[in-house]
């Protein structure tokens, strides 16, 4: 078997799923869990696919990768990208990367180039150095093998769970939620599930092209040109996977919803101080979304709920608490 892949891997993945016992009685919900992703080797969801990536890359002989990011896919790149020997260039916005993320990444030895702007800017400026150079491997999550390895903590929910109901999670570019969604749609088609579960995406105010378009109907995206939010790891304007996140949203008949930075902030503490459980601004989105879906009478509470926790809440230690 000469080409077979030689797996890059830290251990990622098999994340536990906590029952939710004290939030979930408060809210009055049936069975609510969370994915706790922050528990994976760099700290979030993206090292799942990051493994898968960096195998791939170095197995087709790159050994340069660059990546946008917000901050967790640098880490998760510059952390992966290290294990594979390999260079890594991480482009980041100015000024709007959660310390944790940016540590990790100088840490793992990637160099670090900073744009003034948002993380759309620093995408584009991807886009340009690969265009200039082919040995550069981009590593964002237009590359669909992070997608296949994304989709991976769905079918650890359904060995789990079997059928579940509903699952919320904060959504930027919108990349995991259609690997979620793609994870869920093979369960089905192995027959190991039912029906795939209602698909919420939640996204904070002052970043929300992808909620705000799909309430005002869902044609086509309208995007934000200055995202500001708390959650500095969803602050995107122009979501590169709007539609595939729009796809996965309506072919399991959810829907997205908007919620306020101080929402975020309240649900990052209730997780915090009533489960112990600790995740960064963006993840406790899922909650926030929750709470207030459950308040405004649009989620059935006699349903079999997961909200992923898509980071660790030392990414970043500078929220006021
Ligand atoms: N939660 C966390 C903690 C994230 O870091 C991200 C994305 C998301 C949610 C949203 O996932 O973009 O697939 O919809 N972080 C990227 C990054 C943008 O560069 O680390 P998405």
């Amino acid at each position: 078997m000469g080409d077979q892949v030689e797996p890059i891997t830290l251990g990622e993945g098999m994340t536990p799923l906590a029952r939710l016992k004290s939030i979930g009685k408060i809210l009055g919900v049936k069975e609510l869990y969370a994915k706790v992703e922050g528990m994976n080797p760099t700290g979030s969801f993206k090292d799942r696919g990051m493994s898968l990536a960096v195998s791939l890359a170095t197995h087709y002989r790159y050994r340069e990768f660059i990546v946008a990011s917000t901050g967790n896919t640098a880490a998760s790149a510059a952390a992966y990208g290290a294990r594979a020997g390999a260079r890594v260039t991480v482009v980041l916005p100015k000024g709007h990367v959660a310390d944790g993320k940016l540590f990790q990444s100088i840490l793992h030895g990637a160099r670090a180039v900073y744009i003034d702007g948002s993380f759309d800017d620093a995408l584009l400026n991807v886009f340009g150095e690969i265009s200039e150079k082919n040995s550069l491997y981009p590593l964002n999550s237009i590359n669909p093998w992070r997608l296949e390895g994304q989709k991976t903590a769905a079918y650890e929910i359904v060995e789990e769970l079997n059928d579940i109901d509903l699952v919320l999670l904060p959504v930027g570019n919108g990349g995991n939620i259609y690997a979620l969604y793609k994870g869920f749609k093979e369960a089905l088609e192995m027959g190991l599930i039912e029906k795939p579960p209602k698909i919420i995406g939640i996204q904070a105010r002052g970043a929300s092209p992808i909620a705000q378009s799909w309430i005002k109907g869902g044609s086509g995206i309208e995007t934000v040109e200055r995202p500001e939010t708390v959650a500095t790891a969803i602050r995107i304007g122009k979501p590169a996977n709007w539609l595939k996140a729009f796809k996965a949203v309506r072919e399991t008949r959810g829907f997205f919803a908007i919620v306020e930075d101080e929402e975020i902030l309240a649900s990052q503490k209730l997780l915090a101080k009533l489960e112990g459980i600790g995740c960064e601004p963006a993840s406790a989105a899922s909650l926030a979304g929750l709470r207030k879906l459950i308040y405004e009478s649009l989620i059935d509470t006699d349903s079999r709920i997961v909200i992923i926790l898509t980071g660790h809440a030392l990414k970043d230690p500078s929220i006021k608490i």
